[in-house]
């Protein structure tokens, strides 16, 4: 079997580690890769950009991939599933149109109103003196979203004074990011719960907790995510993000005739009374979630996807991992506000349960140069959090770049499920 995925980010990467696991995979090309993507057995990048939606199709028909597989958002938003399957294609994303769950915060809020899904209080304002006066009607802390796609994570903002509201919102209307969608804030425990579905039947992944903030005690400014562990969530938990969240959201897309192919992200809030409320929808697997899911995941993925084109993921047949995984992302100075690059990487050997996946990574003259804010992201697979944690960490520091930085608080005091027992 030959596979296409479009990226050049550590998610793709991680997709294709995976897909080659099982020796049905022959071979994966990346478009473009990355460096690791350059050299990895079975892996081989190709020079077409990851939006080229015809270049894309052209490679895929040309070497005659089995299927494609799409991680950007921007690639989803520019119609490339439409295209592909206009020209007969296999391919596991969503259509422009459904994808707007992800890239447009006000639509993918309407949709969760229009059908009754519990969501967080919320108004979509089109001027500052809108957003505003709605923001005063709630309490602080204020969640302000951007509408659009907003690279790094900078367009969610958790302001926890008036002033944090008033400049947030200032900001967000003089960058000119459309219209900005003002929330009330949940406190709770967060969960990033992610379906595959092929149109008809969908099939849940393991579940995994993202780490928002920049930094440790979950302070600092939101960003994609600074870390994650799988799993998380007790059976209970499960059961209601299934029932209130995920079949009212597929019966949703129902009605509104919207067809849907590929992964789906529900980015949970479960309050304190135990209630799950959705915060965001996402068309693609969360980053750093993707690393934690498919450290556990023990199936063939390809057989996943093989299944999904054929809308029959009812027959799956899928195995976790009873062992826990966590993750790791590591930034460059200055993430999320700006995008620091050109610092060389010295990176580790690794063992066998650690992996490293370059995010934004470029080689020049043999050396792996930094090429962006988020720059590599690790993860790793235990019986316990505490020793995968501590094979993470020491791996992390084994990572040397100027001005890297991460968390170190990552899965710090989670008790592993079989120690809960
Ligand atoms: N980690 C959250 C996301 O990928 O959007």
């Amino acid at each position: 079997m030959k596979i296409l995925i479009a990226g050049s980010g550590a998610g793709a990467q991680a997709l294709a580690w995976k897909l080659l696991q099982d020796p049905a995979v022959e071979k994966v090309w990346l478009a473009p890769g990355n460096p690791a993507t350059s050299c990895a057995p079975g892996m081989e990048n190709i020079p077409v950009s990851s939006g080229d939606v015809e270049g894309l199709a052209r490679a895929a028909l040309e070497l005659k991939a089995d299927f494609t597989l799409i991680t950007p958002t921007q690639t989803l938003a520019a119609g490339v599933a439409d295209y592909f399957k206009s020209r007969g294609l296999p391919i596991i994303a969503p259509t422009r149109e459904a994808s707007q769950l992800e890239w447009s915060k006000g639509f993918s809020k309407k949709f969760m109103k229009k059908y009754q899904i519990p969501t967080p209080y919320s108004a979509i304002c089109e001027s500052q003196e809108q957003a505003r006066k709605f923001a005063d009607t709630l309490p602080l802390p204020v969640v302000i979203k951007a509408d659009g796609m907003v690279h790094g994570g900078t367009g969610v903002v958790i302001a926890q004074d008036r002033q944090h509201v008033e400049s947030t919102l200032k900001e967000f209307f003089t960058r000119n990011v459309g219209p900005v969608l003002v929330e009330e804030f949940i406190e709770g425990e967060e969960v990033s719960y992610t379906i595959l579905f092929d149109g008809k039947n969908y099939l849940p992944l393991a579940e995994s907790r993202d780490y928002k903030k920049l930094l440790d005690g979950d302070k600092g400014p939101n960003t994609g995510g600074m870390g994650a562990y799988s799993p998380v969530l007790s059976s209970a938990q499960h059961e209601a993000i299934i029932t209130q969240i995920v079949e009212p959201c597929l019966a949703a897309l129902n009605s509104e005739g919207i067809e849907y192919t590929g992964f789906l992200y529900f980015g949970v809030m479960i309050d304190k009374k135990g209630m799950p409320s959705l915060l965001e929808i996402n068309c693609r697997l969360g980053n750093p979630e993707v690393f934690t899911i498919l450290e556990r995941l023990e199936s063939p993925l390809h057989e996943l996807f093989i299944l999904t084109l054929q809308k029959q993921l009812d027959k799956a047949n899928v195995r976790w991992s009873k062992f826990v995984s966590v993750a790791l992302q590591i930034s460059s100075e200055g993430y999320p506000f700006t995008e620091r690059k050109g610092d060389e990487l010295t990176l580790p050997l690794l063992s066998e349960d650690t992996h490293i996946f370059h995010s934004s990574v470029v080689s020049d003259d043999g050396k792996l140069i930094s090429n962006g804010g988020r720059v590599i992201a690790l993860s790793s697979i235990a019986l316990t959090f505490s020793e995968a944690r501590e094979k993470l960490y020491e791996t992390a520091k084994q990572v040397h770049f100027d001005a890297m930085h991460y968390r170190t608080d990552i899965a710090l005091n989670i008790n592993t499920p079989s120690e809960c027992d």
